[in-house]
């Protein structure tokens, strides 16, 4: 892009946007550019930076969010991005209090990269809204990052702590890689932290997430419906475990080709679970869970049921959604000596063509209430 294409921008952004664009002054050309030409570098910061972005934020091909203190009620809404552009936090963004359902951060378009510069924090401060009950109840509470129909886009090094309540919502999204992102809620597990759970994936496709590291009061990631998901080299503390399901119920049921791999979840209710929904129909099918490592599971190692309603287990299993070529490949690890290792519950046939070799869990209870349970496969 030619300098004056630059100056153009930094004049129009700071006539009417007091927004700082990062460029060297060049003398101004006597042909103004074209509004694509204009697309530059733009640092929103403070107080006005949430709606600065908001306003301008078709105009800046790179948008850096420097200390932005997001109002109350307000969501950072990086929407509908133009083709292309890198959004980049740096500092430390905060969010004004409201009872409300958020998101506090919500980002789409294509080809965006999403970014943190050394140092930065996407700071919740979810202690406000903390009081045990999650989405349950209690204080109406905002979900935190939307990555909704975000398509061929990159979110890497992003550094977030104490969610409210749920962390990333990932909807409706294409060929989205999230790499070593970080989500610290561990001041939650004093202070009423609930449902935060990490990565929630739905009807979306190619989803790549790589050396995450969580710590938090629910799923390390659930995955309610998609096809061609990754979760690998991740780290997950606290919380309860890398899940499938509630799978049912929805408009998309379908669940295919996720492969969970090279992870240790650590100190969580479960490890490894799939869960579909009493009486519904759809399809679980595809999934390998490979070189996962357990300890210090409270409730099940490996858990797989379909008996959920409501959000809770009946005991009842039925069998409208198949749950069919399982893989678990070196899935080892320890449960504390009341927790149960492994606990099959299936629906008549609906558990089939189950794969599982070097699995090991130990330390805990054998099930006696494991049910249909494909051959060759034991609780
Ligand atoms: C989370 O932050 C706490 C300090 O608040 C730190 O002790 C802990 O190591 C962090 N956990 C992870 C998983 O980064
Ligand atoms: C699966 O997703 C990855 C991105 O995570 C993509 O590169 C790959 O092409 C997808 N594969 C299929 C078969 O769609």
């Amino acid at each position: 892009m030619p300098s004056f294409s630059s100056a153009m921008s930094f004049m129009a952004l700071s006539l009417s946007l007091s927004a700082v664009v990062q460029a060297a002054p060049a003398p101004v050309p006597t042909t103004p550019p074209s509004l694509q030409e204009r697309a530059s570098s733009c640092t929103f910061s403070g107080s006005s930076g949430a709606s600065s972005a908001i306003a301008s934020k078709k105009s800046c091909s790179t948008i850096v969010l420097s200390d932005v203190a997001v109002p109350s009620g307000t969501t950072l809404d990086l929407t509908d991005l133009k083709e292309g552009t890198e959004v980049i936090f740096e500092g430390t963004t905060t969010f004004g209090y409201k009872e409300w359902k958020g998101p506090l951060i919500s980002i789409s378009g294509t080809d965006i990269t999403v970014t943190g510069a050394s140092g930065h924090t996407i700071n919740g401060d979810g202690s406000r809204w903390w009081d045990g009950k999650g989405s349950n109840g209690g204080k109406t509470k905002p979900k935190f990052f939307s990555a909704h129909k975000m398509i061929s886009s990159t979110i890497k090094g992003l550094n977030l702590v104490n969610s409210p309540v749920q962390v990333f919502s990932i909807d409706n999204a294409q060929d989205l890689t999230l790499s070593d992102v970080t989500i610290n809620n561990s001041d939650g597990d004093d202070e009423g932290a609930h449902n935060t759970d990490a990565f929630d994936v739905g009807e979306s496709s190619g989803i790549y997430i790589s050396g995450a590291t969580v710590h938090n009061q629910d799923d390390c990631m659930a995955i309610n419906s998609g096809t061609n998901i990754t979760f690998t080299g991740g780290y997950c503390y606290g919380g309860h475990g890398l899940s499938i399901g509630s799978v049912g119920g929805r408009d998309d049921n379908t669940v295919a080709d996720v492969k969970i791999e090279s992870s240790k979840i650590v100190n969580s209710q479960n490890g490894v679970r799939i869960k579909t929904v009493y009486g519904a129909t759809g399809s679980v099918s595809g999934i390998t869970y490979k070189d996962i490592t357990l300890s210090g599971i409270t409730d099940y190692g490996i858990v797989i049921e379909q008996d959920y309603e409501n959000g809770s287990p009946t005991g009842k299993p039925t069998n409208g959604i198949t749950i069919s070529d399982v893989t678990m490949d070196n899935v080892q690890g320890t449960v504390e000596s009341d927790a149960t290792e492994i606990y099959l519950l299936c629906g008549e046939g609906s558990c089939k063509d189950w794969t599982w070799t070097e699995v090991s869990v130990t330390g805990g209870k054998t099930s006696e209430k494991c049910e249909n349970v494909p051959d060759d496969i034991s609780c």
